[in-house]
């Protein structure tokens, strides 16, 4: 068990009010949080609906009795509870290592409170690395060449134990970008959205106000 992980899910799955819509984020730290709130339905009642960013989440929220519905039901969140890979000290992040950051972008938006819940190693002072990018298949090569093109250097996600590409779960390919410094991730962000056959990027930076962070610790 990671003690950090789920002393941050608890704490978010704490701030579920009863009749809440809630959006379901992917990654361990959201199933830390998926336990709490089913503890809580099961010991206060608490009356809930949830919209899962992935079939993980989905799947899982299904073995623990959590009710779902959909976007389309429920187009206002109250809340939505997702992890993050990186958070920089003006709360803009790096998403996607599981291949979830389209959806968690589409319930992100929807919410009125997005509460991130990261360890400690997510916290870091500028964002750095890879940047998923979900990318239709159609346009994958193109998209690799305007990546280069704006100083990035893509590569197609493989693995999960499968040959050839890895597929999110809405059908796309997923392409890790990296860029040498990303001294703008708001500006990377608008850059990325203006690349035909690109769905989505990793980048969340638009979130900040509604964005409220919990970071939890090994030791508590
Ligand atoms: C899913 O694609 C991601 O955005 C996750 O939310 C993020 O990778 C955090 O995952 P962990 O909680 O497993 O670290």
């Amino acid at each position: 068990m990671d003690r950090a992980k789920q002393e941050a899910g608890y704490r978010a799955a704490d701030c579920v009010r009863d009749g809440d819509v809630i959006g379901i984020g992917t990654g361990s730290t959201v199933l830390y949080a998926m336990e709490r709130i089913q503890e809580r339905i099961v010991e206060e009642g608490l009356n809930i609906l949830g919209v899962p960013t992935s079939h993980q989440a989905a799947y899982r929220a299904v073995e623990m009795d959590i009710p779902l519905t959909t976007l389309d039901a429920h187009p206002r969140l109250n809340l939505a509870i997702d992890g993050a890979d990186q958070v920089d000290p003006g709360l803009m992040m790096i998403k996607g290592r599981g291949g979830a950051h389209l959806r968690e972008k589409c319930v992100a938006d929807a919410a009125d409170t997005f509460i991130v819940i990261v360890d400690e190693s997510k916290c870091v002072q500028a964002l750095s690395g890879a940047v998923p990018v979900e990318v239709l298949p159609f346009a994958c090569m193109p998209v690799l060449r305007r990546l280069t093109d704006i100083g990035g250097k893509g590569e197609i996600r493989t693995g999960s134990g499968k040959d050839g590409p890895v597929i999110s779960d809405n059908g796309n390919i997923i392409i890790d970008c990296t860029f040498r410094e990303i001294p703008s991730p708001a500006k990377l962000e608008r850059t990325l959205a203006c690349i035909p056959g690109i769905v989505e990027s990793g980048l969340f930076t638009r979130y900040i106000k509604k964005t409220k962070l919990i970071v939890g610790k090994k030791e508590y």
